[in-house]
């Protein structure tokens, strides 16, 4: 795969490792992007610049726990405690996690009519955060909480409140050494024996973060949604994805179903490697920022 430019940017005199416009890959993406009707499908590498590790890169590597899967979390009172007690802890870091240079980008592109669609495999809200409209958050949102029983939505902000009322005294307690991909943190036994979970407000049935867990299907209208944009696309743009998840890979295989062109911009090998007609393995902020600046009407 095609590597970052080593030199300083020709034209810029950035320091090595930054991409720059003199970058022919990046020039290529550019001239594709520029055609519009671009849907951006986004991944954990997006966030990774803000903190906020992803499972299978270089972040990622230092993971401990194992992913939640649905059927434990349904299965299991205690597992749900588990969850709960290390997602609480973990919560603070996510809600706090700010969009970077490549969540602004994208934006950006968006309110230039350059981008058609955003779907993010992403839970953390930060395309969102910064400016950008009409996500189709693919894998759900941490921002907000789910009844299993009544099905009704609630605000992750009032769970939160609530949790912290029903375990005075708590926070102090815990330490927190990892923070996991999905707001989960590594917790001592003890702290979690300790942790007390609430039940919906309105029917006491089970509380669920509104995500998708593994195990657990995407709602169907959803996928349609995402592949009618994806068909309609002039480029499908990958950016920090793996595509180990079939979830987000579905898309790019469809993408290349319909002759629709795609580009990938992802440190390390994607499983789409070999249906782009693009790839790129560079940083994504600089990277992004690089290719709204190149794309700027005003320069
Ligand atoms: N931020 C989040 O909301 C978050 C974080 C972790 C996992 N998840 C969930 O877990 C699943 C993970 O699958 P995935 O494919 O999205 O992630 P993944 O971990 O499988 O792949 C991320 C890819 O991004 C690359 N990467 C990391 N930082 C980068 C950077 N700064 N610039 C360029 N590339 C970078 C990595 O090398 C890796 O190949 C998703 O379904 C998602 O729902 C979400
Ligand atoms: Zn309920």
């Amino acid at each position: 795969m095609w590597k970052v430019d080593e030199g300083p940017d020709a034209r810029t005199g950035a320091p090595p490792g930054t991409p720059g416009t003199a970058n022919p890959r990046l020039r290529m993406l550019a001239d594709l992007v520029a055609d519009g009707d671009v849907v951006v499908l986004s991944g954990a590498g997006l966030s990774t610049e803000s903190g906020i590790p992803d499972y299978r890169g270089e972040t990622g590597r230092m993971r401990r726990a194992e992913p939640m899967t649905y059927q434990t979390f349904v299965g299991s009172a205690a597992a749900r405690r588990r969850y709960w007690a290390r997602s609480h802890l973990g919560w603070r870091h996510i809600a706090g996690a700010l969009p970077n240079a490549g969540h602004r980008a994208v934006a950006g592109l968006q309110e230039r009519g350059l981008v058609g669609g955003i779907i993010t495999q992403n839970v953390d809200g930060l395309h969102h955060a910064a400016g950008a409209r009409d996500v189709i958050e693919l894998h759900g949102g941490l921002d907000r909480v789910r009844c299993l029983s009544c099905g009704r939505r609630t605000s992750r902000h009032e769970l939160e409140r609530r949790l912290g009322e029903a375990n005075p005294g708590w926070h102090a307690h815990a330490r927190t050494a990892v923070i996991n991909p999905d707001g989960d943190a590594v917790l001592d036994d003890d702290l979690v024996e300790a942790f007390r979970i609430v039940d919906c407000r309105d029917c006491g049935g089970v509380l669920k973060p509104d995500v998708i867990f593994f195990g657990e299907n995407v709602p169907g209208p959803r996928v349609q949604e995402c592949y009618e944009l994806v068909e309609r696309a002039g480029l499908l743009l990958v950016l920090g994805s793996s595509l180990t998840v079939m979830s987000g890979y579905r898309f790019v295989r469809r993408a290349a179903e319909h002759g629709i062109p795609v580009a990938i911009v992802n440190q390390g090998p994607t499983r789409g490697d070999g249906d782009a007609l693009l790839t790129l393995d560079a940083p994504l902020g600089p990277t992004l920022a690089a290719l709204a600046a190149a794309l700027d009407p005003a320069r």
